[in-house]
């Protein structure tokens, strides 16, 4: 696990770009894309640069059940306002959270991820140690599930909506295990919500009680942080 620290945020999405960059001109095709806060100002940069994705192939990690592809607060739209319209891939994969059977929807996304072996995930992280949607007890084994969120994850993304009551319940997540099948990782971890979860994974602390503890083990995983080390701790 290699850890980079630097002094702003402005830094790490700066490497941040220059890792996603250096992976596609080593020959990478397939990456599993994020979503979230801490993923806006790094679209906003790759938006800006001379990359062109259009032989690539990209997977999100997840999409909130119940939520229809047009729905401003989808995955599906964040993607494609932040990324896609911009920078299109050649094929773009997202669950569809509006499929009427969740069983045969995971199934469809995972046998899609084993058909594609991720050559690149992007990661963020939950403030309760989540990644994707894979909440605090999530088997290390999992494949792509339908979970139901947190209220804490919910409460955590209330303030992308009217109100916490907006927020959906559920969602459809990449497993723990398909998130580790990636050949690299690349986990960024910005602002002072995210200093005590980034602590225990760098503790080394491997449980599902904080699912981020799995990529310990990922033999390629590099995470970015602007947390400096607490003095005296
Ligand atoms: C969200 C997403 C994750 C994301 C995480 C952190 O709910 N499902 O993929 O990495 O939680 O979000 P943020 O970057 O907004 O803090």
């Amino acid at each position: 696990m290699k850890l980079e620290r630097f002094s702003s945020k402005e830094d790490v999405y700066t490497r941040a770009v220059d890792l996603i960059v250096k992976a596609k001109q080593s020959g990478a095709i397939t990456f599993g894309l994020a979503t979230g806060g801490t993923m806006e100002p790094l679209y906003a940069k790759i938006r800006e640069i001379d990359v062109d994705f259009s032989n690539c192939i990209s997977f999100n990690l997840d999409e909130y059940v119940g939520l229809c592809a047009k729905h401003e607060q989808s995955y599906a739209c964040y993607m494609d306002q932040h990324l896609f319209r911009n920078k299109p891939f050649k094929e773009s994969y997202l669950p569809n959270g509006l499929a009427d059977h969740p069983a045969e929807e995971v199934a469809r996304y995972e046998s899609l991820l084993q058909q594609h072996t991720l050559d690149f995930q992007l990661l963020g992280i939950g403030q309760n140690g989540h990644i994707g949607f894979n909440e605090p007890g999530t088997s290390f084994d999992s494949l792509t599930h339908l979970v139901t969120l947190a209220q804490s994850t919910r409460q955590a993304n209330a303030r992308f909506f009217e109100s916490i009551d907006e927020v959906p319940t559920q969602a459809f997540t990449m497993g723990i295990q398909s998130i580790m099948r990636a050949k690299c990782i690349l986990l960024i971890a910005v602002g002072e919500a995210k200093r005590d979860v980034l602590e225990r994974v760098l503790a080394s602390e491997y449980t599902e009680d904080v699912p981020a503890s799995v990529l310990t083990k990922h033999p390629n995983i590099i995470i970015l942080t602007d947390l400096q080390e607490e003095e005296n701790s």
